[in-house]
Formats: C-alpha cells, structure tokens, sequence
C-alpha cells in the first residue's frame, strides 16, 4: 500500500493554527474510513503493535479481543480525553486539530468489539477540545456517518478523573473517583457492559492504521514502538508544546525536536508526573516507550539552576492533594511523603525523615486500589535519587544554593468543584 507521506502522521495536514479540521478537509486527505466485519481489524492492529498512549501503554488488541469476546452486539467505548495531567496537552492538540481521526478511531474501535454505543470523555477546563469534538459528531450526524450514536461528556478537572475506572463511575452518575478492580471495564463498565475505555491518541493512530496497514504504521516508529507519538515538550526548551516523533525517538532528539535546551540542564522527568526522574547523562539515549515508559507523553527539561528537591515536594503536594481519599494508602501515604518532602525542601528535616521516606515508599508501593500511589511514589523515589546531592545538603545546611521557586506547574484544585 502507498500512501502519500503527508497523511501518515497524526499531525500531518492543516497546521493547528487552522483550527479543527472539517469532515470534508478530512476525507479529501485520507478517504473514508475502511470498514472491517467480525473483529477483523483487532487482528490488523495487533499486527501493528498499537499500545496504549494514556499511560499504561497496553496492547490495545488485546483489550479490545477481550472486550468483544463479551460483547454481544452492546458494549460501550470511550474515548478518554480527559487530559488531567497538568503539563500535557497533547490530546487537546489532537481533539482540537484532528476531531475526526479521534472519531474514525472511535467509530472503528466501536465496529472491532460490536458496541451499540460510544461517549467522548472531556475534562470541563477543556472547552476547546469540547467545542471541536461536538462540532465534529454534528459534521458526521449531518453526513449520516454514526453507526453508533456517539455523546459527548464532560468531566471534572481532578487528576484521577482520567483514570478509566473513575472514567466509568461517572458516565454512571457517580463521581468521577477510581472503584476498587475487578471487576475490569472490559467485564463491566458503562451500563454495567463491557467497556473499552482508550485514550484520545491511541484511536487517532488506530484511524492511521486502517487507512496505511500495519506494516505503513511499523515503519513509522522502531523496535516495537510502532508509530509516531504526540509529546509534550516543556519548561526549559526553547519551542515547549506539543510534537509528533517516531516511536522509539531518544530523550535527546525529542530536546532537539523542541528546538533544544535553554540551559544546561540537570535532569529530565519522563513521562509526566506519573513518570519519573532522569539524571540528564542518563537521560540522552532513553528510547522512548522502549527503555523508558512515556506515561503521559510529557518530557520536561529542568536545569541546573533550579533546586529539585524544591520541585519534586511541589509535585508530591500536588498527588497528595489530588488523591481521591478512598483509601488509607493514598489518602495517609500520600499526606505524609509530601509533608515530609515539604519539610525536607524547606530544611527541616532531619536524616531519620529521609530514611522513613524511603521506608514508606517501600511499604505503601502497589497497595492503592488504583495506580495514582504508585505513580507518585515513582515520581519520589526517583527524586530522591537523582537529586541525592541537593537532599544532602538540604539534610546538611538547611538549603542548597540553587533557586528554589518551582518551574513546573503544581496546581491546587482542591477547591473545585466536583
Ligand atoms: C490517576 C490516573 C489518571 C489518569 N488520567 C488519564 C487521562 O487523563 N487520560 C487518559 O487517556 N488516561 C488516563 N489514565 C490512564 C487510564 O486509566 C487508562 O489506562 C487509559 O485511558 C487507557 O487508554 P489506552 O489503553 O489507550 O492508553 C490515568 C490513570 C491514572 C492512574
Ligand atoms: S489509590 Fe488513591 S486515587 Fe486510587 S482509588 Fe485509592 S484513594 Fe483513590
């Protein structure tokens, strides 16, 4: 199959500053959406190594098989393009430039496991995203071009309402809180039938994946991370946003993507604030989604002048106070290793604190009901070891030299509603 090289990638076409891209701008670039009967394409996306681009990077096939070995004719999917990550914003990027590959994505996922049904997820801060997302399923209701009827929903703009779980709970009227697994979506979620949830980005790629084939998609990318990924490049670059590369690209092209480093730079955290700390020798050559997870798509670039330390308690009282406090684990664990990094930032803590940090953080790591613990702790420890000198002299002198004043956001929501 040949396929022009300027329909290849998700970004590929209108530039963002056109806004959305219309149905019929849409179809003249790619053609319509190939249809497959009986779960054929869940086999074509296997074939194309698509993972998951919220998090977790899973196999979507696999979720999808398992979602229609249940169906019977009324499963639901979602598209979660709740996008709570406060540094990301890839998936608004997506859903405001290229609505329709999100929806042929959806519509394609829908005909793979047989849904009878499916809802766009969206956090209630992103009303760009919304606003392109409804005009597009209008575009396609006109165009009589919904198989399934497809409803647009809006979520709360907390950390773990992105989560797939608390996805689920609030399309069932309930808050948007993670439930305690199993069951999984795919045995029972939306209605109580069997759910596909998948992130804005991954159906995009899987409406690539029709129209190019899988071996088009493979070659995209390298050494199984197929495709292209959407990251979002930030703090210390000199062009922060949102850019399309290979699969498989290292930390070091994705700086230079973005235009490069604006100073010399001390460490790279990977993934988002679900990812982890990277020393910056370390940090070059990580492939990403190969030797390093990309978790939520987000690289930011943090310099030498800047005290990690600092940073990494600002972030931990961001996850604590975003913990949905179902569970002891979160709700206390969480509270007392931002506290104590908090007191550890602002040069109180004594040697003893930094070894219960690392004693804590061996002891709550997998007992959330949800993976919002873990990730924090991940986040933490991480930090603890790449910043180990600027945590000693901390330990030491009180504080370190460097400034203190965090450069990646640490926002309070605690006083929104919902
Ligand atoms: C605390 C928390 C927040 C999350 N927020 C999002 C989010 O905003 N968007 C998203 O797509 N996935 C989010 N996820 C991941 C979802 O639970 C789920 O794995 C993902 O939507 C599945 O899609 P995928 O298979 O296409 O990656 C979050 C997970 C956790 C633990
Ligand atoms: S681990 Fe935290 S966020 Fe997850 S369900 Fe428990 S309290 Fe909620």
């Amino acid at each position: 199959m040949i396929a022009p090289a300027e329909t290849l990638r998700l970004l590929d076409g209108p530039r963002p500053a056109d806004g959305p891209e219309s149905l019929q701008s849409h179809l003249a670039r790619l053609g319509p959406r190939p249809s497959h009967s009986g779960g054929a394409f869940i086999d074509v996306v296997d074939r194309a190594g698509l993972r998951g681009r919220g998090g977790a990077g899973f196999p979507t096939a696999t979720k999808w098989a398992a979602t229609r070995d249940r169906s019977r004719g009324n499963a639901i999917v979602v598209a979660n393009g709740a996008e709570t990550e406060p540094m990301s914003a890839k998936d608004r990027a997506l859903m405001t430039t290229r609505p329709h590959l999100v929806l042929d994505g959806l519509l394609l996922a829908a005909e793979a496991v047989a849904a009878k049904r499916a809802v766009v997820y969206i956090s209630r801060a992103h009303d760009d995203a919304a606003a392109a997302v409804t005009a597009a399923i209008d575009e396609r209701r006109a165009a009589r071009d919904l198989p399934v009827p497809v409803t647009l929903a809006r979520a709360p703009h907390r950390y773990v309402a992105g989560e797939e779980s608390a996805a689920i709970a609030h399309l069932n009227g309930g808050a948007a809180r993670p439930t305690m697994v199993p069951p999984r979506p795919f045995e029972r979620g939306v209605d109580g039938r069997p759910t596909v949830v998948n992130n804005v980005e991954t159906l995009a790629h899987a409406a690539l994946i029709a129209r190019h084939g899988p071996e088009v998609y493979q070659r995209l990318g390298a050494d199984g991370a197929t495709g292209t990924v959407l990251v979002t490049m930030a703090s210390a670059v000199h062009s922060a946003g949102v850019h399309e590369l290979p699969g498989g690209s290292t930390v070091a092209e994705a700086i230079s993507a973005a235009g490069g480093a604006t100073a010399s730079v001390a460490a790279v955290l990977v993934g988002g604030y679900f990812g982890r700390w990277v020393a910056a020798e370390d940090a070059w050559d990580l492939r990403l989604g190969i030797d390093v997870p990309l978790g939520a798509g987000v690289i930011a670039v943090f310099p030498h002048g800047r005290c990690g330390v600092t940073q990494t308690a600002a972030l931990m009282g961001f996850l604590a106070r975003e913990s949905a406090r179902q569970c002891g684990p979160c709700e206390h664990g969480l509270a007392a290793l931002a506290g104590t990094t908090a007191e550890l930032a602002a040069g109180r803590a004594k040697p003893r604190d930094a070894e219960r940090l690392n004693r804590w953080i061996e002891q709550i790591a997998g007992r959330g009901a949800c993976h919002h613990p873990d990730g924090a702790l991940a986040l933490l420890a991480s930090g603890l070891r790449v910043f180990a000198g600027d945590v000693s002299t901390h330990l030491r002198r009180g504080r370190c030299d460097r400034d203190p004043s965090p450069l990646l956001p640490a926002p309070d929501w605690t006083g929104r509603r919902g």
